[in-house]
């Protein structure tokens, strides 16, 4: 008996990275997942590796009104409900707060921060109709500590957060808990872009990651996507009946304090 048997759930950004190892764990624990993202490519191929009975592929950029419609429509109409939302998609730009120009600012608020306002928005009425449902957010250490040079990245991450609390709120009476989780570094595109570029070594590549992370984070590594996709599953099934509207940090214990040594 799988954790998520019988749940149909809509996973952003879900062609790689953490979404990616949602996606798989969800549909190995019996859930039937409608993947979306902007990079098309990968997401029907993972689609297809998962098996049409059990994920659907849909182009879903997360700043489109219509194409949250659209991709609601389509878990419906493959599944015939829709019961869980992981808001996973997001993008990163680091620049110093002083020079980043509007443009830059504007761009990561519409992603990471509108992206899962329309989310929670198109599928809360779905979930409601379904007798209930989970929603998990995907927000940031940074949304709970400061970082230089994420400025837009941690305004959005703290929205998230706030928006968590707000839905969990508003939501409760209809059976929808709504949390979000504040991973630390986990070993993605994003914080390590070196795994996309066919020209990396990727034992050099992992060498210094691996220096990095041993003396910044207390667990002494970088978090892997499996590790968040866990979380995401705690939070999106049973185990979890009586949490929400809270922000779940998964950090390796970085959040926790000053190392000295
Ligand atoms: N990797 C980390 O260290 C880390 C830490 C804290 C939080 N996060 C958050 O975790 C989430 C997943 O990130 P990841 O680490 O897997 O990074 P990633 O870059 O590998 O994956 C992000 C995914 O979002 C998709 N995406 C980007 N813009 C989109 C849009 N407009 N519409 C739909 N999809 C879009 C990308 O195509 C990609 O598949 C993000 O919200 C990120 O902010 C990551």
């Amino acid at each position: 008996m799988g954790k998520l048997d019988g749940r149909t759930v809509l996973i952003t950004g879900a062609a790689r990275g953490q979404g990616e190892q949602e996606a798989r764990l969800f549909a190995a624990e019996g859930a039937r997942v409608l993947l979306t993202d902007v990079l098309d490519g990968p997401g029907e191929a993972l689609a297809k590796e998962l098996g049409e009975e059990r994920a659907r592929y849909v182009r879903l950029d997360v700043r489109e009104e219509a194409d949250w419609a659209a991709a609601v429509a389509a878990a419906k109409d493959a599944f015939g409900k829709l019961d869980g939302l992981v808001n996973n998609a997001g993008i990163l730009r680091f620049n110093e707060l002083v020079n980043t120009p509007l443009e830059e600012f504007t761009e990561v608020v519409r992603v990471n921060q509108v992206g899962a306002f329309l989310g929670m928005r198109a599928v809360a009425p779905e979930l409601a109709a379904a007798g209930g449902g989970t929603i998990v957010n995907t927000a940031s250490y940074v949304a709970l500590s400061g970082m230089a040079y994420v400025a837009a990245y941690a305004a959005t991450k703290a929205a998230v957060v706030g928006m968590t609390r707000v839905a969990a709120l508003e939501l409760a009476a209809r059976g929808i808990r709504v949390n979000a989780m504040c991973p630390g570094a986990v070993d993605t595109p994003m914080t390590n872009p070196a795994l996309l570029d066919p020209d990396a070594d990727p034992a050099q590549t992992a060498e210094a990651v691996d220096e990095l992370y041993r003396k910044a984070v207390p667990l002494g590594r970088i978090g892997r996507p499996e590790e968040v996709a866990r979380l995401a599953l705690f939070l999106s099934c049973a185990d979890s009946s009586y949490i929400t509207g809270q922000p779940f940090v998964i950090d390796g214990g970085w959040l926790a304090g000053v190392q000295l040594f």
